[in-house]
């Protein structure tokens, strides 16, 4: 299934909103996040921060456990919200990659406006992945 633009703008959308969900009390850096699925199914996530602050999670992870959750693991694109439009951290570059170097990712700032547009092969080049395992 290919983005078309208003697919585009629902995913954005969604991610603006959910942002506001983000349990962020220590970093106050929310972050939303809205995967889209071949099968057209959105999955929302929301950074989880904890006084243990190795077992925060990020938002975009918790869109990708959501939708793996549901057994939906075929993923077009995901667009991310925070405040200024920070790109996806390493951890969550490599558990993208196990699901697509293609995936689209666009990166938004609390505007609205698009920050980056681009792929998990441009993020995470030369990715470890399933295919150097046994
Ligand atoms: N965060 C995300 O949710 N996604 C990222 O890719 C970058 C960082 C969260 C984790 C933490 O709750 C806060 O942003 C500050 O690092």
């Amino acid at each position: 299934m290919a983005m078309n633009a208003e697919t585009k703008d629902r995913i954005i959308d969604r991610a603006l909103k959910i942002r506001s969900n983000a349990y962020a009390p220590y970093s106050h850096y929310k972050v939303g996040a809205s995967l889209l699925t071949k099968s057209g199914e959105i999955f929302d996530g929301v950074n989880v921060e904890n006084a243990g602050y190795s077992t925060t999670i990020c938002a975009e992870r918790n869109a990708v456990f959501q939708a793996v959750a549901h057994g939906d693991t075929d993923f077009v694109a995901i667009a991310v919200a925070s405040d200024n439009g920070g790109s996806p951290c390493g951890s969550c570059r490599q558990v993208l990659s196990e699901f697509g170097a293609d995936i689209e990712v666009i990166t938004l700032n609390s505007d609205g406006n698009v920050v980056l547009e681009t792929t998990v092969r441009e993020l995470l080049p030369d990715a470890f992945g399933p295919q150097h395992l046994p």
